[in-house]
């Protein structure tokens, strides 16, 4: 599954993508850097009407928002984190198991925790104002 978007749907495309990917509890996202994986997950949280500020995960590896459903939602950050090591210390591996969803970046950073059961989606710029999410689903 492929679709193309810019700011101007981007939050339909994500309401879209929740439609069809509720079940999953790992969703990582697999682009480059300035992609769109910060602002593609915040149009999400959006969508999921987050009621505490999303704020900017710059600093932070693990963000934690709640929704008004009282759902929680997970925001890991892993640009900084050096390996897989690092990552548990940080508590990144209790999370990804908490069965809670929990929003990817930089997955690349710790392959052996991302669960096998995650759903990845690979952002591509187009142009700069268009980016391809690409679905990639679990054997
Ligand atoms: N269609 C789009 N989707 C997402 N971001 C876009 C889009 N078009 C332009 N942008 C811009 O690209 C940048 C993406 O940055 P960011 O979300 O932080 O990327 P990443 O988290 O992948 O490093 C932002 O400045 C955003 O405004
Ligand atoms: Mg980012």
């Amino acid at each position: 599954m492929q679709k193309e978007f810019t700011l101007t749907n981007i939050k339909d495309v994500a309401a879209e993508l929740w439609q069809e990917l509720q079940s999953y509890n790992v969703w990582a996202f697999d682009a480059a850097m300035g992609a769109g994986k910060t602002t593609f997950i915040h149009a999400l949280c959006d969508v999921l009407e987050v009621t505490d500020a999303v704020g900017s995960p710059t600093f932070s590896i693990i963000n934690q928002y709640q929704t008004a459903k009282e759902k929680i939602i997970y925001h890991l950050d892993l640009y900084r984190i050096k390996d897989e090591e690092e990552a548990i210390q940080a508590g990144v591996e209790d999370i990804l198991y908490s069965g809670e969803l929990c929003l990817v970046e930089w997955p690349e950073k710790i392959p052996a925790l991302i669960p096998d059961d995650a759903v990845h989606l690979k952002i591509e710029t187009i142009n700069t104002e268009t980016r391809r999410i690409t679905l990639q689903f679990p054997n």
